[in-house]
């Protein structure tokens, strides 16, 4: 059985202020025991949220990582290593804001994978494709194109501590949701190719839905065979919508 798993991603929001008021309301909310949550802050408010989550089951992860492990002469970066230290358990790799906005490649997405792996850290990794693509047809051979990437580099051993996130690029921010039947068929295609692999690592890894996932369509896409939870951006910062599409992959 997989254990349902919903991530905030908060992406470049908040003060400082902002935070304390959001987990404050987070931990106020009434969360189901089997179901795993996490949140991605900045990496500004990392210590910060750790600080005030004190102890709560809430786990911690960063949006982002350098692609080498250790430290080094990297200006800018933060290292898995650092993030390890600090406590954190989760980090997104390949969002399509990285991918798109910030021009990663799948060969960094892949090696920030393996960094990942290497320092203990559970990659969440980002997939979908954008709307051009869906329309051409092309979405399952986009998906699988940036699985592969990690497959080659990572192996299938490397998916028995990760989650793949598939948000198809369209669906993301703009209150447009991937039907539960269009999000199936593609969760279904992604556990199918890591099934080649080694069909028992495929199927534990957990495919999470993202894409303006809200408490009104979160019951319904979390009720698909394949979908084992949400990755949620704007509706992660309201801890009332956030509380609600966590009791709903309770359900
Ligand atoms: P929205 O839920 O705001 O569409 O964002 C999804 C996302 O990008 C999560 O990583």
């Amino acid at each position: 059985m997989r254990r349902p798993l919903v991530a905030g991603n908060w992406k470049m929001n908040g003060t400082r202020a902002s935070v304390a008021e959001l987990i404050q309301s987070l931990r106020q909310q009434a969360l189901p025991e089997g179901v795993e949550v996490a949140v991605f802050p900045s990496f500004l408010h990392i210590p910060q949220v750790m600080a005030e989550l004190d102890g709560d089951s809430i786990a911690v992860g960063v949006q982002d990582c350098a692609s080498q492990t250790g430290f080094g002469a990297l200006t800018g970066e933060v290292s898995v290593s650092q993030v390890a230290e600090f406590g954190c358990q989760w980090v997104l790799v390949g969002h399509s804001e990285r991918r798109l906005v910030l021009g990663e490649s799948d060969e960094l997405v892949a090696r920030k994978f393996v960094a990942a792996r290497e320092a203990g850290l559970k990659p969440m990794l980002c997939v979908g494709e954008r709307l051009e693509e869906r329309e051409a047809g092309e979405t399952l051979s986009v998906v699988e194109r940036q699985l592969e990437a990690v497959l080659d580099l990572a192996g299938i051993a490397g998916f028995e501590e990760a989650v793949v996130a598939y948000e198809p690029v369209w669906a993301i921010g703009s209150g447009l949701t991937a039907t539960p039947e269009q999000a199936q068929e593609v969760h279904a295609a992604i556990r199918g190719r890591l099934s080649r692999e080694d069909a028992e690592i495929a199927a534990g890894v957990r495919i999470l839905y993202g894409g303006s996932v809200k408490p009104e369509n979160a019951q319904e896409l979390f009720g698909m065979a394949d979908i084992d939870g949400g990755l949620i951006g704007g509706a992660s910062l309201k801890a009332n919508d956030f509380g609600a599409i966590c009791r709903a992959a309770g359900n």
